[in-house]
């Protein structure tokens, strides 16, 4: 029976994340070949400390450890993404079975332990051979990704009741071909916006396959929303703000579920002569129907209009302060985690709200949503994580009441299982419930992980 104060809808799935460049290790093992971020995490100066994923939390090898891990947390799914190389080396073509045989095993176990898994099809771990002819700035990437997604329903899809097909696309696009800051570390918004482009190509072409193959269970695809709070009434920052959602989360939503681009932003990008390439059909295959919408979210902030006197003289960073004329403001009193980002639980709920007027109301799990707080053992071994258990319970309130609120929420995925790579950062930033010692790869539950454990058993009521 559920307890009188359960207020999350029954099948609402509890469960924890990771992806596979962050926590796998053994990047040549049985017939896997470089992805972008071997490549780029390879390269001098791309990487805090210039760490790699090579060993990460050594999952490839610990598997049946973390699926006990994930037993122990009580968690009803678990998300986790495949690594493309590892299961198709060439990016096209053959599958590798020793790769593929790793996801079964992985499947398998979280199935025998009771765990609903979801696969995430592209967490940003393009096969290099891909990237070496154009990657994602090739239109045929969006079509290679679909056989690939479909040799991956054929192979998993009786074990795999939730499929999500590309995670953060704004990460895989903006941050990775404007900001320069992850793989490929390209500085060009053009391309960047043909990247983004593809993505979401590739995500319709996967969905169709799905559906063409009649595959049993949902899809969907994964992108991080952001939420921008006007920092004043003044209808300028109000704008300013506006500007703010349709770059970061309208830019992907609106082709997604209305079937074209917001029409203020594409003339922003028209003006600088920047276009993105849709051909016919596409914005349909785009925005066909899915059953599921993977959202991540970590943060928010109070932004307003901004016109500073200088432009930014580096042609990538003008164009996008052209396009955006916004900044944040820092307020007094929002907390941050260690990694700088504020704490705004608001915005949770709020960005969920926005969500649900804008676009329907459409079936939501939470692919991700966590902490970064670098507290390691003390003299006795304890992770007294407070700051992480804190930012939990603030999101899990947001996220009651968007329920409460009407929101459709069918899942919350905590970011992330276990401390692992995180990408520019390096092994700095630690996001896990479980501590991982990167020298002896030893775990260690939290004090966030008991927290999380409780909060499952009690339904979601906040201790
Ligand atoms: C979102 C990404 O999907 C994940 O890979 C990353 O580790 C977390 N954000 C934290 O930055």
């Amino acid at each position: 029976m559920q307890p009188d104060h359960f207020r999350f809808p029954p099948g609402f799935l509890w469960g924890a994340a990771t992806s596979a460049y962050q926590i796998e290790g053994s990047p040549d093992a049985d017939g896997r070949t470089p992805s972008i971020w071997d490549t780029f995490a390879k390269t001098a100066g791309r990487v805090a400390n210039g760490d790699t994923g090579d060993r990460a939390c050594d999952s490839y090898r610990r598997v049946e450890e973390d699926v006990a891990l994930l037993s122990q947390l009580g968690v009803q799914a678990y998300r986790f993404s495949i690594s493309w190389s590892r299961v198709m080396p060439t990016g096209r073509g053959p599958l590798n079975p020793a790769g593929v045989d790793y996801y079964r095993r992985l499947v398998r176990l979280l199935r025998e332990a009771g765990i609903q898994p979801m696969a995430t099809l592209y967490h940003w771990d393009l096969p290099q051979a891909l990237q070496d002819e154009g990657g994602w700035t090739s239109r045929r990437c969006a079509h290679d990704f679909a056989s690939y997604a479909r040799a991956m329903f054929e192979a998993l899809g009786d074990e795999v009741p939730v499929w999500f097909t590309i995670n953060e696309p704004w990460c895989a696009s903006f941050l990775s071909y404007a900001f320069g800051l992850h793989a490929p570390g390209e500085r060009d918004l053009a391309r960047a916006v043909t990247v983004a482009h593809h993505l979401l190509l590739a995500h319709g072409l996967a969905v169709k396959e799905f559906r063409r193959g009649e595959f049993a269970g949902r899809i969907g695809i994964a992108p991080n929303v952001e939420w921008h709070e006007p920092y004043t009434s003044h209808p300028a920052d109000v704008a300013a703000c506006e500007r703010g959602l349709a770059w970061f989360n309208r830019w992907f939503l609106d082709p997604l579920y209305r079937g074209r681009y917001p029409a203020e932003m594409l003339a922003g990008y028209a003006a600088l002569g920047i276009h993105p390439p849709v051909e016919d059909g596409d914005m349909a295959t785009i925005a066909q129907p899915t059953d599921l919408l993977g959202i991540n979210y970590y943060s928010g902030c109070y932004s307003r209009e901004a016109l500073p006197a200088e432009p930014p003289h580096e042609e990538v960073a003008r164009q996008i302060h052209q396009l955006r004329r916004l900044e944040s403001v820092d307020v007094p009193g929002f907390k941050k985690t260690d990694i700088d980002w504020n704490v705004y639980a608001d915005g949770f709920y709020k960005v969920l709200s926005w969500i649900r007027e804008e676009y329907g109301n459409p079936p939501i799990v939470i692919t991700e949503n966590g902490a970064c707080d670098n507290t390691g053992p003390d003299a006795n071994g304890v992770v007294d994580d407070a700051a992480r258990i804190e930012y939990f319970r603030r999101h899990v309130i947001a996220l009651d009441r968007a329920v409460r609120a009407g929101s459709d929420l069918r899942g919350y995925m905590a970011w992330s299982l276990m401390d692992n790579f995180e990408w520019a950062y390096g092994y700095d930033m630690r996001f896990g419930l479980v501590h991982v010692d990167f020298d002896t790869l030893a775990r260690t539950p939290k004090e966030s992980f008991h927290w999380y454990r409780r909060l499952i058993q009690e339904g979601g009521c906040v201790a």
